[in-house]
């Protein structure tokens, strides 16, 4: 990656140690604007189409919020049934089009590997906002902002990934960024849902220390963070199965307090009964404020990729 002015944010396999820096560097200096406390007109004269073809809340709002923040402006389109998709248009074709008429193009979709598609075609940078149950880079990328922001370090942690890492695109591009620290990995899921083999392999060329466990007692017992997740629904072709492990993992205030109440505790959210309301007045529930820093990110990401930002 290094240099970011015009590149597409695809994957977080193609982010360096470096480059992770870098871009919590600018997304720090971005943070009294995210929060509201700065006004900024950076991105004055940008637009950015938001393609947002599966539903979503934070990834969609911060975009837009980040953009507008930042004196850009917005093209939304919700639902591909409202884009010339539903008519059979090629990615490729629909990337080739929108670059002339916006400067970057973020893109939700339902299929892996859609938002390369289109990137292909598109001569402005894409940035891939959650691909089915491929990757969510930008996630990703203010999971590990918000990691240093609550720790202050990364690097000497071990870190808890609970819950659908099969289908849960947020712990494949986090895994891959954590790859770059000195870290330990607990992988905590069922069975049925355990880690792809892709990630796990990468793990291991990557000698990051991790292990699989169903327990998740003894990720409470051994992890800093703990990074829980949501079954991924619509991933399932079997309702029933759905059922079956919906709740597989319910974390309480009880049980982070029987084993580590300094413990952090991360979600990329929505959150569907896998955390107790009663955990978010813990000091370490940190979710709500990991989603505020996603405005801070996506600034860096949009500053960066549109050659605003050193
Ligand atoms: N974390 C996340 O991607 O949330 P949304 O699906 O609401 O965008």
């Amino acid at each position: 990656m290094k240099n970011f002015k015009g590149a597409d944010v695809l994957s977080t396999n193609d982010f360096t140690r470096e480059d992770i820096e870098h871009v919590i560097e600018v997304a720090e200096k971005f943070l009294p604007v995210a929060f509201k406390e700065k006004t900024s007109n950076l991105l004055e004269n940008k637009l950015m189409a938001a393609l947002f073809y599966e539903p979503s809340t934070r990834t969609r709002l911060s975009f837009e919020a980040a953009m507008n923040r930042l004196g850009g402006r917005v093209l939304t389109v919700v639902g591909a049934e409202y884009s010339s998709l539903a008519k059979g248009e090629t990615l490729w074709d629909t990337g080739k089009v929108i670059e002339k008429y916006v400067d970057v193009v973020v893109m939700r979709h339902p299929q892996p590997g859609a938002p390369h598609e289109i990137a292909e075609g598109a001569d402005v940078p894409v940035i891939n906002a959650g691909d089915g149950s491929g990757e969510h880079p930008t996630q990703a990328l203010l999971d590990v902002l918000t990691i240093k922001k609550e720790r202050g370090k990364i690097d000497g942690l071990t870190v808890a990934l609970v819950g659908d890492l099969k289908f849960g695109r947020t712990v494949h591009s986090l895994s891959y960024l954590l790859s770059n620290y000195d870290v330990k990995l607990i992988l905590v899921s069922p069975e049925k849902l355990k880690m792809p083999q892709e990630i796990t392999g990468f793990l291991k060329k990557q000698k990051i220390a991790y292990e699989e466990t169903e327990k998740l007692e003894h990720a409470l017992q051994h992890a800093q963070v703990l990074y829980d997740t949501r079954v991924q629904k619509e991933r399932f072709a079997d309702p029933a199965e759905y059922e079956k492990y919906k709740h597989y993992y319910v974390l309480t205030r009880n049980l982070i307090e029987k084993y580590n109440g300094k413990m952090t505790i991360l979600h990329p959210l929505p959150r569907v009964g896998e955390i107790a309301k009663d955990v978010d007045d813990l000091p370490g529930a940190a979710y709500f404020r990991q989603a505020q820093n996603g405005v801070a990110m996506r600034m860096a990401l949009l500053a960066l990729v549109l050659g605003k930002a050193a």
